[in-house]
């Protein structure tokens, strides 16, 4: 104020002219800043993929090859995160193994929060047991918020068996399933194996809700956590895909979260029958009254499907 009170005629014409320019300058780069925020709402909302147990983040025939399927598909200003949690891809691929599966879904949270493309939100697909940690994800970490989660052959009442082992070059693979059969519920076994922890006796139904570190605590059988139906019921749809021959994942019904009437291990109660979905004590059962529960079929083996099938009923309709 003193400074101009002392200043000449001149002075005051210059500092007009100056606040002129300002005012331009202003205006322009409000013009930019409109151009720049239509930009940004033509940028597809992101996807965030999860691996399955034995694969890794980045593998160029699976994951690898997904992101580059979505990225093209989704278009140029598309983003793809493909989760991987360690520091590289061989300790990606053990701790799909041997990390606590809680701890494994408290790492992707970090992972998504801290990552500013993510911020307005994302879809999420997971493949196999990444289904069942991306579900975590969504009940234990709202911010940022999950639209879609599309779930491949997802193990959401966990699986009980285990077939042949998968990877005949790991020596520990029989040792495991023999392990699982006996005492899946020590806690031990819970806190080093993660097919453990969604390990799922129907026969010692108790030891389960009791003993299941990871499954039984998302899926409510312990304590009813209302905050992880009130995040479920914050998705816009829910898609459970699950593969008609599939021989890997016992029982396959698993997949539509379905599973074993407790006391035997034959035959399988539908989800609509079953406690959870009575007592709609995750939310499923609201997610299906307002038509956001979705459930796929896919004739053939475990996560066997066609990049055709992938584009037309999961790209096109949840993703863009
Ligand atoms: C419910 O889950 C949230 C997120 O994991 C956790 O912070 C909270 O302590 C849980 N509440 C109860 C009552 O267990
Ligand atoms: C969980 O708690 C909420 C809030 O107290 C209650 O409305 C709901 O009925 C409970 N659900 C179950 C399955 O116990
Ligand atoms: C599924 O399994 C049935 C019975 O084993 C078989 O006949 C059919 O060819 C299989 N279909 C696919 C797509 O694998």
């Amino acid at each position: 104020m003193l400074l101009l009170l002392s200043s000449s005629d001149n002075n005051i014409v210059t500092m007009i002219r100056i606040a002129n320019v300002c005012l331009a300058i202003l205006i322009f780069n409000t013009i930019l800043l409109v151009t720049h925020t239509n930009q940004v709402e033509t940028v597809p909302t992101p996807v965030v993929l999860w691996h399955g147990m034995g694969d890794t983040c980045c593998n160029p025939i699976s994951l690898g090859r997904i992101k580059k399927v979505l990225e093209k598909n989704l278009g140029p200003n598309s983003y793809v995160k493909s989760l991987r949690i360690g520091n590289s891809i061989e300790q990606d691929a053990i701790n799909g193994f041997f990390k606590n599966a809680n701890l494994q879904v408290k790492e992707a949270c970090k992972q998504i929060a801290a990552d500013s493309r993510l911020k307005n939100g994302y879809n999420a697909v997971g493949f196999s047991q990444g289904s069942q940690f991306l579900r975590a994800v969504a009940q234990r970490c709202p911010k940022p918020p999950m639209l879609n989660l599309i779930s491949l052959g997802g193990q959401h009442q966990g699986v009980f068996g285990w077939p042949r082992c998968l990877y005949p070059n790991i020596k520990w693979c029989e040792y495991v399933r023999q392990l699982l059969d006996k005492e899946a519920y020590v806690s031990w076994v819970q806190d080093s194996f993660v097919q453990a922890e969604y390990w799922h006796d129907p026969i010692k139904e108790n030891d389960y809700v009791e003993g299941s570190y990871f499954l039984a605590d998302i899926n409510n059988e312990r304590t009813n956590n209302t905050s992880y139906r009130d995040n479920l019921l914050k998705l816009k749809n829910f898609v459970l895909v699950m593969f008609t021959n599939d021989t890997i994942v016992i029982p396959k019904e698993t997949e539509w979260f379905a599973f074993y009437t407790p006391g035997q291990d034959i035959q399988i109660t539908p989800l609509e029958e079953s406690v959870i979905y009575l007592t709609d004590r995750i939310g499923l059962r609201a997610l299906q009254e307002s038509g956001r529960l979705h459930f796929l079929s896919v004739p053939g083996n475990h996560l066997q499907f066609t990049e055709d099938w992938f584009l037309s009923e999961i790209v096109d309709k949840y993703l863009k």
